[in-house]
């Protein structure tokens, strides 16, 4: 958030009215940028202020005497909602006689109010604005970092991390300056985000003390972030019972174990009093769970749940769990099945408390994937959908790619009804409506975080509007994402920009909106997914993992290519979804063609919708996908974003991308010519 962003609510009188620690972060911020702008903070209602940001419960409400009608108007609103509930987190804004109004019932609702005016900018100074409601979609909108206190010799410091160390840990410690953790969480305000997890789902040696004796290191970063009204959340390893606690066994069921997971969780609450809870990778990847005591994965989650429940906690249980040393040769173990097999079953067995975090994949966060079957699958239990904003599979932050577009899809994607059964009537609920629940109550969305300690927070300054999106559809899913896109836009650079990011807009705005659909043209086809190098998974490598044990196969041979997961004569995936869905995906003629190799294994001549076969869409979306990558560097060669600095950061990166898109034409193009013999219609090189 650029200083100039603050320029609309700097230039005004400002009036604060509430208290409480977050209402106290709004009064900072409005005094910050009026120093900085020339407005002032008002200390009571006798003045004429352009804006009010108050507390619905704020006795003076009424006293703004300049705009009674106002603050009138503000409490008629309120009264017609059915009392005081514009709802926790949430804001009305309005605009009548001058004075633009923020209403809140809790502080935090003000911190976001003030955000969105920032924002708005003039455009929420300007004319008259009946009062609109702004609320959350769900309540719990949190980001999770992978970062390791120590360097881990494989992953490094952040796992999956593209933007250099981590923000919280440094040298085996917490940083010693935490302004800037002070910072991100005000960043993260910004965007609506409302939690983090401080540490890797992958819980090593060093970090799962994070629970117990280093436990003060985490109470810090709580105190940075707090003011923003952002609560901390811990990975914790399953094995802490023995690992921490000296006991013989982490069964969720031995009673000593309970014990522990309650005494340990009471001094965490006595230490960290609004923690949030517990994030789980259990019996995955190597990680210990409760499949090694014959216990379900409800067990375990209910166990950390009890622990968690008397101080309001939760724990988040994820559901990536599957066989990661599969035979290679074995074609009846569907990597994508592995969730749905796992956790369909428990449905209506977890606490309250206890949120299943899904992936919004089968898979593992490939470029293209269809939704989850789990999300339709548990209607009596929390889910929460795992998003990845770090772009382990989509560019490593070397690459452009606008995530919002998938997400949204996939966040609009269903209907399915209630029932798994396949009775839904096409009325159900979207995978948004999953995740926000009946009245915000779900888990809520979570994400990968793509932020290190890089000096533009992100290692590419234009991954920063993943970040930002991620935020901004957490909290409102329905928004669009080239408008969310515009927005990072003018708030990043259209404040130094005099207001008017004229030219400079359009570049990005074409640079980026089709980036996510550019980067799938030229990596991995119609949804087969992986083809990237083993390990470090940057770049094309199309046999790297077919013949390993990590379930993620493309089957090619001489005569075509695809994974089977139909019922008819596959691995049976597509009856772990609803109708219709099941039947869409299971026939070749209603499947969609951008998922089609994930579905179904077909010859290199079958036609696609679009009347191409696959052989030659193949060739032409990676002719096409670098000719885009080419053009987006020729874009911003002209660009002038007023930093010279930016400018040859970005424009390094986007030379890599050009190089790494041709790797990933040539390589696929190469493969594929040579399995299936089949030239080029158009006649194009191919090495
Ligand atoms: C991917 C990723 C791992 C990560 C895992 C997870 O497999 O490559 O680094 O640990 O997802 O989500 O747990």
């Amino acid at each position: 958030l650029p200083p100039a962003a603050f320029r609309a609510v700097g230039a005004r009188r400002v009036l604060v009215l509430g208290d409480g620690l977050l209402t106290g972060t709004v009064r900072a911020e409005v005094e910050q940028a009026c120093a900085r702008h020339g407005g002032a903070l008002e200390q009571d209602a006798t003045g004429s202020p352009g804006l009010v940001l108050a507390l619905s419960t704020a006795a003076p409400l009424a006293a703004p005497s300049a705009a009674p009608s106002v603050a009138a108007a503000a409490r008629e609103v309120l009264a017609g909602q059915g009392g005081s509930a514009i709802g926790e987190e949430g804001y009305l804004l309005a605009r009548r006689d001058g004075v633009t109004v923020v209403l809140a019932d809790d502080p935090a609702g003000l911190l976001y109010g003030l955000f969105h005016v920032v924002r708005l900018g003039e455009e929420a100074f300007t004319g008259e604005r009946p009062a609109e409601p702004h609320r959350p979609a769900a309540r719990r909108r949190m980001l999770d970092h992978w970062d390791n206190i120590d360097v881990h010799p494989v992953m490094g410091q952040v796992e999956r991390g593209y933007s250099g160390g981590s923000i919280f840990w440094q040298d085996g410690g917490p940083r010693g300056d935490l302004a800037r953790v002070r910072a991100y969480a005000r960043l993260l305000a910004a965007t609506g985000v409302n939690a983090i997890t401080v540490n890797n789902v992958n819980v090593h040696a060093t970090e799962a003390h994070l629970l117990t004796d280093r436990l003060g290191d985490v109470a810090a970063i709580a105190d940075e972030v707090r003011p923003y009204g952002i609560r901390v959340h811990l990975s914790v390893t399953f094995a802490s019972p023995m690992r921490l606690g000296g006991l013989p066994t982490a069964d969720p069921l031995d009673e000593r174990v309970r014990e522990w997971w309650a005494r340990t969780t009471e001094h965490v609450y006595a230490t960290i009093p609004d923690f949030g809870g517990y994030v789980v990778k259990a019996d995955s990847e190597g990680q210990p769970g409760p499949f090694a005591y014959g216990r379900s994965h409800a067990d375990g989650a209910n166990t950390l749940a009890d622990a968690l429940a008397p101080f309001g906690g939760v724990v988040h249980w994820r559901a990536f769990v599957y066989n990661h040393r599969q035979d290679w040769r074995d074609r009846s173990t569907d990597r994508a099945r592995a969730a749905h097999d796992h956790f369909a079953p428990l449905d209506g067995r977890f606490r309250d408390n206890a949120i299943l975090q899904v992936k919004h994949g089968p898979m593992d966060f490939q470029t293209r994937e269809p939704v989850s079957p789990v999300i339709a699958a548990m209607p009596s239990t929390r889910l929460a959908v795992e998003l990845q904003v770090t772009q382990e599979y989509t560019g490593q932050q070397r690459h452009v790619c606008y995530l919002a577009p998938m997400w949204k899809e996939m966040l609009g994607f269903g209907p399915w009804g209630r029932d798994t059964d396949g009775s839904g009537d096409g009325s159900g609920r979207t995978v948004a409506d999953v995740a926000a629940g009946e009245s915000g109550d779900g888990g809520g969305l979570v994400a990968v975080s793509n932020v290190g300690d890089d000096f533009y927070w992100t290692g590419h300054p234009l991954a920063q509007a993943n970040l930002y999106a991620f935020g901004r559809l957490a909290w409102d899913p329905r928004l669009e994402p080239a408008a969310v896109l515009d927005e990072w836009i003018d708030l990043t650079f259209a404040p130094a920009a005099g207001g008017d990011p004229g030219p400079l807009r359009r570049t990005l705005h074409a640079m980026m909106d089709g980036s996510w659909r550019t980067y799938e043209r030229y990596t991995a086809p119609l949804g087969v997914g992986f083809m990237v190098r083993p390990g470090h998974h940057y770049g094309p490598d199309v046999d790297g993992y077919e013949y390993t044990p990590w379930g993620t196969y493309h089957f090619a041979d001489r005569d075509g290519v695809g994974v089977d997961r139909t019922r008819a004569s596959g691995t049976g995936f597509t009856g772990q979804y609803p109708q219709p869905w099941s039947d869409v995906y299971e026939s070749l003629g209603t499947c969609p063609d951008e998922l089609l190799l994930f579905f179904h294994h077909v010859p290199y001549g079958h036609v696609l919708h679009d009347g191409t076969t696959v052989i030659q869409h193949i060739y032409d979306t990676h002719f096409a996908g670098v000719e885009e990558a080419a053009e987006s560097r020729r874009l911003w060669e002209r660009a002038e974003p007023g930093d010279p600095a930016l400018h040859a950061r970005v424009m390094e990166l986007l030379d890599e991308q050009l190089r790494c898109a041709e790797e990933w034409r040539d390589q696929i193009n190469a493969y594929f010519f040579r399995k299936s013999g089949v030239p080029d219609a158009r006649g194009r090189h191919i090495p």
